[in-house]
């Protein structure tokens, strides 16, 4: 009897049966509204183009858009989230084609909003596909960042995206003051109860974003983001961006990357737990993942499911992340 351990000890009657299991994980499941989808838009209308660093995920022409999300919007796909990347129109100084009545995004919200009309649609704010140098701000005449002048032109973006029909937009940028700035302008514009502030409160300068320039063909051409991306080590100045966005008026936040900050995920729910809490699952993470699978490292399926659960557990309520039409799916078959 001694060695027996006490009833209190005793761990597997808590969770020996599926049902008992999901009862002691609670606030972990993913469902189709804890994700939403990135979609990048190209300004070839009719095209659709592999990203060779993210096999599995491509570009799309407007006019080969709705044939690949009606099955996915068919399996219970809620919110995109969209970038768009201009490979003919021409970038400069301004990013004049972030909001040009001719760029994709512009083009393709009233599409979406009339194809899908319970779809949710967020667009990434930044200048950065779109500016000459490729940065995420504007750059005055010695090559420094101008952060007035950046926050200025993208909430005149935010706020262009709105008008087009956008649900939420979703600044990427982090210029200090801009979630103020886009505030503003959507009051400005009449909009200010009808469209959300997804902030990227937390945005470190992650190599996990390798794939994503190459997607959205956005480097920097000079230099790097590490004087407005946050240092990966610095759980500090994450929770001051988040504190000052949520003082700044964002209706949602965001920690980006995943897996890598789920320390931060956990830190941010504490302190606002009255936020939606989005979590970024970025493009390098999805390599990872995919290119583990291939090389037999693992299945694809349970690692996925068991990233995703942890993002959950961290304190996400939505994940953001390029697997959400596979998920979907394996959700379906759960269910049947
Ligand atoms: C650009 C932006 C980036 C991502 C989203 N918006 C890249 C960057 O900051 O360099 C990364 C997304 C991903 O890697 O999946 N503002
Ligand atoms: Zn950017």
């Amino acid at each position: 009897m001694e060695n027996r351990p006490a009833a209190k000890h005793i761990l597997h009657s808590g969770y020996f049966h599926p049902v008992l299991r999901s009862w002691q994980c609670p606030n972990t499941t993913v469902r189709a509204e804890s994700l939403m989808l990135p979609l990048f838009i190209i300004d070839s209308d009719d095209e659709v183009q592999e990203i060779p660093s993210m096999p599995g995920v491509f570009r799309f022409g407007i006019n080969k858009l709705k044939a690949f999300l009606q099955p996915v919007v068919d399996d219970g796909l809620k919110s995109v989230l969209l970038f768009g990347v201009p490979q003919n129109l021409p970038k400069d100084g301004q990013g004049t084609n972030a909001d040009s009545s001719v760029t994709p995004v512009i083009r393709v919200i009233p599409k979406l909003r009339d194809w899908f009309p319970n779809l949710v649609i967020a667009c990434d704010v930044c200048l950065c596909a779109y500016t000459d140098h490729g940065h995420c701000g504007l750059i005055d005449s010695e090559g420094f960042l101008d952060n007035q002048a950046s926050i200025e032109r993208i909430a005149r973006q935010a706020v262009n995206y709105a008008k087009a029909g956008a649900h939420i937009v979703a600044p990427s940028d982090m210029m200090d003051g801009r979630i103020g700035a886009i505030k503003r302008g959507l009051t400005e514009a009449g909009l200010g109860s009808r469209v959300s502030v997804l902030s990227y409160a937390a945005k470190f300068a992650s190599a996990m974003y390798g794939p994503f320039r190459d997607a959205a063909q956005s480097a920097p051409g000079k230099g790097d983001r590490r004087g407005y991306q946050l240092p990966p080590g610095s759980a500090g100045l994450a929770a001051r961006a988040t504190l000052r966005d949520v003082e700044e008026g964002a209706d949602m936040l965001m920690v980006k990357p995943g897996l890598s900050y789920l320390d931060i995920v956990r830190q941010t729910k504490d302190k606002h737990p009255e936020y939606p809490l989005f979590i970024y699952q970025v493009s390098g993470e999805y390599s990872m993942l995919i290119h583990a699978a291939k090389n037999g490292v693992f299945q694809l399926q349970p690692a996925v499911e068991e990233v995703l659960l942890s993002m959950r557990r961290a304190g996400a309520d939505v994940i953001i992340s390029y697997f959400t039409p596979q998920v979907l799916k394996w959700i379906k078959e759960a269910q049947n």
